[in-house]
């Protein structure tokens, strides 16, 4: 692994993530983050202290970004090849990282490999996919996450087969098990890496492999993705193959989506001898909170569980949001206005002083909240929508559909991200592709430069004392005051240095017993500890203690 990629803070951007629903649903339509922009926001991400930039898929999509048309082509609405050059120079220049996310599960239905496989049996590229001739029966059951039905198995009349798409309709699996797609792949891979990008992230990629005998799962369990579907024997072996092929001949960092379902699959997926990844990004952490928010006992065992696992050997990533998920502030914290601000101060000392890589998504650092949408017509996520569809034809409880939409749907966290007090918080003189989050006018990047408390300068002083201080890094880690239902306590130690990590969870006062003493005060959210040596509500404290 090269030696920058364990310590380098990266912020999570997707630019065209969100351009629109798919072609089967409504057509939404509206202007993205073009790339030529984005150099303007590398100066918030320095300014902030991160250091590497994790890029959304920005090649020519069908809709979404995560249904590939053409993966060595930039997106026109994006920009073009000279854009994409002058934002890796320009972030090179400035000491920065560019990771680029490569959806390789699947591609679009519109992809020139689909269309020939689709056209006959007898195509060439009829193999680069999954297919079930319809002559045989129906296929064994398999879910889709996206798909309106839950149905990954598509007919298609013209050949009279089924195809195979674990998420939407426009988004087929591609046949890893053929080693001609997997060349094509990886030398897409290489083309990038030859524009000097400095690491992949590989979307969704522990469903890469399949199990094509296609077995019929345990009645009741079909849905059961991370069993079943998740780390197919034969995945190890892709990602093998794919270092040899590609992470072994350039300087890159690579991440996979997903871990796997057991500590064995993810410290093989990142054991330095058996050369797949460099950093295991698991799921078990993120996926916590619910409709009903999350079980804060549960929370700091499974976080003390995965980092003990990995004490020796591996490394992980550290972040409780993406793309992926409502907003960090409102999952984990409280962002009801008297506590948005603090609650999210302390998540991101949680982030910063954890050992892994932090992946921050765009906003957070600012305490960027839901959006609690409540028009069904303001949404834009195909996996969103398509559920609210499904709620429709299948009798659902639309109340109850609408409050989970609210609380959980991917929108909430792909609002433009929030720079200024004009219109459409300062996102372009063009409409979004979604509408702004409506707390922009006390949310925002100018607000919160000029506010010596706000989210964004106490982040500064967070990744200030992380990049400084390698304990924080890679010194180890041990709770404290374990089974404390308020405070979740910890020590990172290291290199002669210990510190004293104190976060309160709750809205209440609340005392940690660490049974350490107190030691010097570094950093916390509230311009000092409470003399009556409490921790008020969402307070985060961070100590040196003596050696
Ligand atoms: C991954 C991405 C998600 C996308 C899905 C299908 O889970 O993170 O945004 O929708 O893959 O490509």
């Amino acid at each position: 692994m090269a030696s920058w990629v364990d310590h380098v803070i990266w912020w999570q951007v997707y630019p065209l993530g969100f351009v629109g629903a798919e072609k089967e649903l409504d057509e939404v339509r509206g202007e993205v983050h073009r790339l030529p922009r984005l150099q303007g926001w590398l100066d918030h991400l320095i300014s902030w202290g991160g250091n590497g930039l994790m890029l959304g898929p920005i090649f020519t999509s069908s809709t979404h970004g995560y249904d590939t048309v053409d993966y060595l082509q930039i997106d026109p609405r994006l920009g073009d090849d000279a854009d994409f050059d002058s934002l890796v120079s320009g972030m090179h220049r400035r000491g920065l990282k560019l990771v680029m996310d490569m959806v390789f599960n699947h591609s679009s239905d519109e992809h020139e490999w689909f269309r020939q496989s689709r056209s006959s049996r007898n195509n060439p590229y009829r193999n680069y996919y999954h297919w079930w001739n319809a002559e045989r029966g129906k296929p064994p059951y398999r879910y889709s996450l996206f798909d309106i039905n839950h149905d990954a198995w598509k007919y298609d009349s013209l050949t009279n087969a089924y195809y195979l798409h674990y998420f939407s309709r426009k988004q087929p699996d591609l046949n890893w098990e053929n080693p001609q797609v997997r060349k094509e792949l990886y030398d897409i891979m290489k083309f990038w890496a030859d524009k000097g990008i400095d690491g992949f992230r590989l979307d969704a990629f522990q469903f890469a492999a399949k199990d094509t005998s296609w077995p019929a799962f345990p009645q009741g369990y079909e849905n059961h993705f991370a069993l079943y579907y998740a780390m197919v024997p034969g995945l190890h072996k892709y990602l093998q193959e794919m270092n040899r092929e590609v992470f072994s001949r350039y300087p890159v960092m690579s991440v996979a989506e997903g871990a796997g379902n057991s500590l064995q699959d993810a410290h093989d997926l990142v054991d330095g001898n058996r050369k797949e990844l460099d950093i295991a990004y698991a799921f078990d952490g993120v996926d916590l909170a619910g409709l009903n928010g999350y079980d804060f006992l549960a929370f700091k065992k499974v976080f003390t569980k995965w980092d003990s696992a990995f004490s020796k050997k591996g490394w992980l990533a550290i972040f409780l949001s993406n793309h992926d998920q409502a907003r960090l502030v409102s999952r984990f914290g409280n962002d009801s206005p008297p506590f948005r601000a603090h609650s999210s101060q302390m998540l991101s000392t949680f982030l910063l002083t954890m050992r892994g890589t932090p992946f921050i998504y765009n906003g957070d650092e600012l305490g960027m909240s839901n959006a609690y949408f409540d028009k069904p017509e303001d949404y834009r996520d195909v996996q969103t929508l398509n559920e609210y569809k499904h709620q429709m034809q299948t009798g659902g409880d639309m109340k109850l559909t609408l409050k989970k939409m609210q609380a959980g749907s991917r929108d909430n966290g792909r609002t433009p991200i929030q720079w200024d007090g004009s219109a459409n918080a300062g996102f372009s003189t063009g409409n979004p592709w979604i509408r702004v989050n409506p707390n922009y006018l006390q949310v925002n990047v100018s607000l919160e430069e000029k506010d010596s408390n706000s989210c964004l300068n106490y982040f500064r002083k967070l990744t200030k004392l992380r990049n400084e201080n390698k304990t924080l890094v890679y010194g180890s880690y041990k709770i404290l005051d374990e089974e404390n239902p308020s405070v979740y306590a910890y020590l990172r130690e290291g290199g002669g240095e210990r510190f004293l990590v104190l976060l309160n969870f709750t809205d209440k006062p609340a005392s940690a017993h660490t049974g350490m003493e107190s030691g010097k005060y570094v950093l916390g959210n509230y311009n000092g500890p409470s003399p009556d040596g409490m921790l008020r509500p969402y307070e985060a404290q961070i100590y040196r203690l003596g050696p």
